[in-house]
C-alpha cells in the first residue's frame, strides 16, 4: 500500500446533512417539491449536476428547464451549501481521521483526495487539513462522475501511483463501485450490506487505522 485515496464527504467530515439541507431548500423554494429523507443517502457521491438532474426527474420537471437553467439552479444550491459549510472547523473532522492521516504519513504512504466535490479544497482549508494531503484531484478535470472510476484514477495519478498500488476509502455505494472500477482496494465506511462490493467495511471512521487499511490491501 503506497497510497490512500480519500473520499471527503462522509469520510473526512460529515457534510451530507448540509448538502441535503441545501438541496431541500432549493427544491422547496424553486420547484415547490419536498425531498424525501432518502435523498440524503441517495445523493452521496453524486456530482452536483447529476444530483440536480435526479431531483428534477423526481419532481417530474426534467424537460422543463434548459441546460443553462439547470446550471443556474445547481449554482443556487451551491450558494446555499457554501453558507452552511462556512462554519466548519477542525472540530468537524470525523473521529479517527486526524490520527489516521498522521499514521499514514509516518509510514510514508502518499495521500490523495478523490472527491466529486468542487468545494473540497475550501472544506479541507476550513478543517485545517489541506497541508496533510499530497494532492487533491480536480473533479472538473474528469469526464465521468462516480460510479465511474475517473476521479480515483486521477487521484492516484496526482501522487504518481497506479490505483493498484492504493487503497480507496468511501462511504457511498457509488464511490465503492468507482474504487473497484479503478482497480484499487476498496474500504467502505458505513453499512456492510449497502457497501458489500467493498473489499473490507468498517462501521465508522474511528475504526480506520493504518493496520486495517494495510490488512485490506494485503488480503
Ligand atoms: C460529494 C457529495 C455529493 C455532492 C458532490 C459534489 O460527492 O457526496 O453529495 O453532490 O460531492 O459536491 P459539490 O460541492 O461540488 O457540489
Ligand atoms: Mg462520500
Amino acid at each position: 500500500m503506497q497510497g490512500v485515496l480519500f473520499d471527503l464527504d462522509g469520510v473526512i467530515t460529515d457534510t451530507a446533512r448540509f448538502h441535503f439541507k441545501a438541496w431541500s431548500r432549493l427544491a422547496k423554494e424553486k420547484l415547490n417539491v419536498t425531498l424525501p429523507a432518502s435523498f440524503e443517502s441517495d445523493l452521496k457521491g453524486i456530482s452536483r449536476i447529476d444530483s440536480m438532474n435526479r431531483i428534477l426527474k423526481f419532481a417530474g420537471m426534467k424537460n422543463e428547464y434548459t441546460a443553462e437553467e439547470v446550471n443556474e439552479l445547481a449554482q443556487t444550491k451551491n450558494e446555499l451549501y457554501l453558507n452552511e459549510i462556512s462554519k466548519l472547523t477542525q472540530a468537524d473532522i470525523l473521529p479517527g481521521i486526524e490520527n489516521l492521516l498522521d499514521e499514514l504519513a509516518a509510514n510514508h504512504v502518499k495521500l490523495s483526495v478523490a472527491s466529486a466535490s468542487k468545494n473540497a479544497p475550501f472544506i479541507l482549508e476550513k478543517l485545517g487539513l489541506k497541508q496533510q494531503f499530497d494532492a487533491i484531484a480536480n473533479p472538473a478535470k474528469v469526464k465521468h462522475g462516480k460510479p465511474a472510476p475517473d476521479i480515483f484514477i486521477e487521484a492516484a495519478n496526482q501522487i504518481h501511483l497506479t490505483p493498484q498500488q492504493c487503497v480507496g476509502i468511501e462511504d457511498a455505494k457509488a464511490g465503492v463501485e468507482a474504487i473497484k472500477a479503478a482497480g484499487a482496494v476498496a474500504v467502505g465506511v458505513g453499512d456492510a450490506n449497502e457497501l458489500h462490493e467493498a473489499d473490507s467495511v468498517v462501521g465508522n471512521t474511528s475504526e480506520l487505522t493504518y493496520s486495517v487499511l494495510k490488512q485490506a490491501f494485503e488480503k
